[in-house]
């Protein structure tokens, strides 16, 4: 009893403070305050951007941080945001919803920390009506059909599998040395993002798949998840090369910092020196990752648009919040089933790493 209510007066300690942490860099509170002031001062113009409040699944995550920032200048003439870190947290999320809703925003854009929660956020917007889309983390179809003011701005997670599995594909096929083993059979590794994250579950299958589908054998060595993260990257595939070593033929990875992990403990195994090479794959096209398809350390990724996924998700959720209707027209993107917007990948080597802006 006595730990329970230490532990509830902990948290609610903690929510004070994130909620003051939240006024510091609170761009939509800030207007609110001083709104008198700008009125007075574009005397006689009334029109007042919409109020968004943005919860990120976290603020530590390279390609999220692409998003945000991506958030962040779209928003300039649309929206007024309000651009708050969930901390890898659904509880913290949910708080930050609630605080979204007292503080009567006129809309909201969620990135979720478990997709799975999407159901609940929806309930809450729809109670309070307050239009809400969703990013990058794809709520479940039984969720998106609850409202038809929510949506949802991603990227088809297939898509970028399938493309994974091609570079990987185009590689073999024109390095006939690239089987070390000489056994007709590709063994490889596979890093796996978040487990239950349809981008590390189908990203996983889907690359797998495409190999396949190009008439090579596969042979998985080892697969684990490393969380999206670099430094669990490098970890994993240092634990992959001391039980496979050099029967590794092929890394693959379901983002590029863990890809550039990977590269990390095979440099410090020797490779990228003389002739002493490992195909290794990732998905985003971050800078670094760039940088490193540049050295030639990367074999290629693929480009998940953050530009563009910022872009129309705050453009959706902008519209929304006016009460107007989204369309091909005024998002700038088709929209899908009237919910959905999807941001095309696209395959990127040293070859056309240029297109990656
Ligand atoms: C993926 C991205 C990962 C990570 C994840 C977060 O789309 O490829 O790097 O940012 O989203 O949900
Ligand atoms: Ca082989």
């Amino acid at each position: 009893m006595k730990k329970i209510t230490s532990v509830l007066l902990a948290s609610a300690l903690l929510g004070a403070a994130l909620a003051g942490c939240g006024g510091n860099n609170n761009n939509a509170a800030n207007t609110a305050n001083s709104g008198a002031a700008t009125n007075s001062a574009n005397a006689g113009k009334t029109t007042e951007l919409p109020k968004v409040g943005v919860a990120i699944y976290k603020f530590d995550d390279t390609f999220m941080t692409g998003v945000r920032n991506a958030i962040e200048t779209a928003a300039k003439d649309v929206a007024t945001v309000d651009i708050v870190d969930s901390q890898n947290s659904q509880p913290t999320q949910n708080d930050k919803v609630d605080l979204f809703v007292t503080k009567k925003y006129n809309g909201m854009l969620i990135n979720p920390v478990d997709r799975t929660a999407a159901g609940v956020i929806i309930d809450k917007a729809k109670v309070a009506n307050i239009p809400v889309v969703f990013l990058n983390r794809e709520p479940l179809p039984e969720d998106m059909k609850k409202w038809d003011k929510v949506y949802y701005v991603g990227a088809k997670a297939e898509e970028s599998g399938t493309m994974s599995g091609q570079l990987i594909v185009d590689y073999w096929k024109a390095h006939p040395e690239a089987d070390k083993n000489k056994d007709g059979v590709l063994q490889y590794v596979m890093l796996k993002g978040e487990p239950g994250h349809q981008d590390a579950e189908l990203r996983t299958t889907y690359s797998i798949q495409a190999i396949e589908d190009a008439g090579i054998k596969v042979e998985k060595l080892a697969e684990d998840t490393a969380m999206w993260d670099r430094v669990k990257g490098q970890e994993k595939m240092a634990a992959f090369l001391g039980s496979h070593g050099d029967k590794i033929e092929a890394v693959l990875a379901n983002n590029d910092d863990m890809a550039l992990g990977a590269i990390e403990a095979l440099k410090a195994a020797g490779y990228f020196v003389g002739d002493k090479f490992m195909p290794v794959v990732g998905v985003d096209a971050t800078a670094p990752a760039v940088q490193a398809l540049k050295d030639g350390t990367m074999l290629g990724t693929v480009l998940n648009d953050a530009n563009n996924q910022g872009k129309a998700a705050i453009t959706v959720a902008a519209l929304l919040a006016k009460g107007e209707t989204p369309t091909k027209e005024n998002v700038g993107f088709d929209i899908t089933d009237n919910q959905y917007v999807w941001i095309s990948y696209k395959k990127i080597t040293k070859d056309n790493v240029a297109d990656v802006k």
